[in-house]
């Protein structure tokens, strides 16, 4: 897989992307969104692949939002088919039937927040910056921010960040439920692939019926969501994994997933 702005690596069962323009602070050009888009889907096509993680590149930024270059040459129009080619590509992500960890390496502005918020898991580094700051330039978040954040922390505090721009630190950040845990920078990558491996280490038909139930929290009712889950729940136990699973259990020994 060979992208401009991406780095990607497969090992382990485990895909690393790293959005790599480190000299722009790693922000969301055009080109890196389409990227994102084609790996996305690559990567949940490709059954070697049970967990992938997001990351920046270098030490200072995950993402530092979208390219600000390339936003200031759109009009109302260009406007509105930049922020649904976003959406999509983001949605894309919160919707992956793999989990997605995004580990959180530095500024984690506008769309390098959005980005964050539209990952299933959120794992910071101890210098990670996250924010808002749409509004700074005159606009508002238009990758899903607004909705996201508002659902994910206090909509009081969302309201906040997104009309002051200030920013939230990672100390906040965890305190606020926005990330999951704070790491030192140098231990990050390597704490998102201990994660990463535990999930791996599960049975993959069980995961990928969790998230599919947990995909469509926002989609559906309450009682639709249930139905939904006792459904997946009794495939799963229909599986070999689920024998394996109850049966090593009964045992006292470790099961020996084969993922079906
Ligand atoms: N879009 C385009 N370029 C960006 C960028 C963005 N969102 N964020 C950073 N860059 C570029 C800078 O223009 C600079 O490029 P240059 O060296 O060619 O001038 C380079 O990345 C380094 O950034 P710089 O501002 O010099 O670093 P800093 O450490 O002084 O400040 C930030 C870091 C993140 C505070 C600052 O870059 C910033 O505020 N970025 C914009 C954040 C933002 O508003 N994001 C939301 C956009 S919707």
């Amino acid at each position: 897989m060979e992208f401009q702005n991406l780095l990607v690596e497969v090992d382990d069962n485990i895909a690393v992307i790293t959005v790599n323009r480190p000299e722009k602070l790693n922000a969301l050009n055009n080109e890196t969104i389409e990227e994102l888009d084609k790996v996305f889907s690559q990567l949940n096509e490709n059954e070697d692949v049970y967990v992938i993680i997001l990351t920046g590149s270098g030490e200072k930024a995950f993402v530092a939002g979208a390219d600000i270059s390339e936003l200031n040459n759109l009009d109302e129009q260009k406007a509105k088919m930049f922020s649904e080619k976003g959406q999509k590509v983001f949605t894309k992500i919160e919707k992956m039937e793999k989990p997605v960890i995004a580990a959180v390496n530095g500024y984690a502005l506008g769309g390098g927040c959005e980005i964050a918020l539209a990952c299933n898991i959120r794992l910071a580094s101890d210098n990670a910056v996250f924010g808002q700051p749409e509004v700074n330039l005159g606009i508002i978040p238009g990758f899903g921010g607004t909705q996201r954040l508002t659902r994910l922390i206090n909509s009081g505090r969302a309201v906040e960040y997104i009309l002051t721009g200030d920013i939230i630190n990672a100390e906040e950040a965890l305190r606020i439920g926005l990330v999951n845990k704070v790491y030192p920078q140098a231990e990050l990558i390597n704490k998102a692939k201990e994660m990463a491996k535990k999930i791996c280490s599960k049975g993959q038909f069980a995961v990928r019926m969790a998230m599919k139930a947990i995909n469509i929290v926002d989609e559906v009712s309450a009682a639709e969501g249930q139905n939904y889950e006792t459904s997946v729940f009794a495939l799963c136990c229909g599986t070999d994994d689920f024998k394996e699973g109850t049966s090593a259990f009964l045992e006292k020994r470790k099961p020996q997933f084969k993922n079906k």
